[in-house]
């Protein structure tokens, strides 16, 4: 039987479907995130298991775990067979806890940490403001105090995916000291070093920030090749002796004069010829997507003052401040879908 499903809408009218999928997106957040806190993968990879049996093991009811596995296996993060529930390649391998690539706690962050300042968007949109609540507005959002470290756990994870990529694509051979300038807990420099065993270099970043980034650079093995420095990018002094830096999600969060001072003490603390790497998920310049980019602006309209900006605004503050041989390298990554580069003239 043909159904309206397979041909549209009986009357003509557009597909309602986008529209279904967008209303119910925070479905599926949540489907994910509760399956994560009940602890439901951890569990299936000791072993397949059905509804009732998965209930006793996870302590919950029975009618919730079968809701529970049916939404997950529909999602594809379960598969079912004979009425026994397993993890599908990625749950496996990305949400069961204490595997290197584990990212429950960045699904975490996001369900606990940004979705507050989600469910306020229109706000944000009207005020022009964030609308993601900080204990202290007056201080830098990113002191210590003003947001969990549990935020830095969580970016660890998913930028060392973006890493992984940038490693890859991005030419690093005339590179030897790089300062990765709000480097967080050192994912991205960690990844560089591991893939361009030529390098080494700094992470700076706040000094609550620098004492994670020294767990996760010593827990790496990279102890004595890559340092930090704890420095404001705002009111000291970048350290020299490196002739590169990069600056990984960091101008998204920040507005156009702000950007134009982290930039202008990136150059100040690079000698000539050295390199500036802006990594971002870059705008169109039409500004009409890419859906990543677009949506992690939205993500700095509610938690900050900056937002996403276009691979041409990046080149040209690059060019405002003193860099020529700008050019865009593109790669396709969580974090990053490009890295805008320039030489300091
Ligand atoms: C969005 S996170 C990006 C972290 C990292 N670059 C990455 O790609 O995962 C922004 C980083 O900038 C740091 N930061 C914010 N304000 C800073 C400041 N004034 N001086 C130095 N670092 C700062 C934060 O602590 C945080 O680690």
């Amino acid at each position: 039987m043909i159904t309206e499903a397979h041909t549209g809408t009986s009357t003509g009218d557009p597909r309602p479907s986008l529209l279904i999928d967008l209303a119910t997106g925070l479905w599926k957040t949540q489907t994910l995130t509760a399956a994560i806190e009940t602890g439901v993968f951890e569990t299936l990879a000791a072993g397949a298991a059905s509804a009732p049996q998965l209930a006793v093991k996870l302590g919950i009811g029975e009618r919730p775990a079968e809701i529970l596995l049916t939404a997950c296996t529909a999602l594809g993060l379960l598969e079912q067979q004979d009425g026994r529930y397993c993890n599908t390649a990625v749950s496996d391998h990305y949400l069961v806890p204490g595997r290197p690539d584990y990212f429950g706690g960045y699904v975490q962050m996001v369900a606990q940490y940004t979705a507050p300042g989600w469910l306020r968007a229109t706000e944000a949109v009207r005020s022009d403001a964030p609308t993601k609540p900080v204990p202290d507005p007056d201080r830098n959002m990113f002191e210590e105090g003003n947001r969990p470290e549990s935020f830095w756990d969580a970016l660890f994870a998913f930028s060392t995916l973006t890493a992984r990529q940038m490693a890859g694509a991005v030419d690093l051979s005339g590179v030897r000291r790089i300062m990765d300038v709000g480097g967080g807990a050192g994912a991205t420099l960690i990844e560089l070093c591991r893939q361009h065993p030529h390098l080494s270099g700094t992470v700076v970043d706040l000094p609550h920030v620098c004492a994670l980034a020294q767990e996760r650079i010593d827990a790496a093995g990279m102890t004595g090749r890559i340092d930090t420095a704890a420095a404001d990018f705002f009111a000291d002094p970048l350290p020299s002796g490196h002739d590169a830096i990069l600056l990984s999600m960091i101008l998204h969060d920040w507005d156009e004069n702000q950007n134009r001072q982290i930039l202008a003490s990136c150059l100040d603390a690079l000698p000539s010829g050295g390199t500036l790497l802006i990594s971002e998920l870059l705008v169109d310049d039409d500004k009409s997507g890419p859906v990543d980019a677009a949506l992690m602006s939205m993500n700095m309209l509610v938690g900050t003052w900056g937002r996403n900006y276009t691979g041409a605004e990046y080149a040209g503050w690059l060019r405002e401040a003193g860099c020529d041989r700008v050019r865009t390298v593109r790669f396709d990554s969580p974090g990053a879908n490009g890295v805008v580069r320039g030489e300091k003239a």
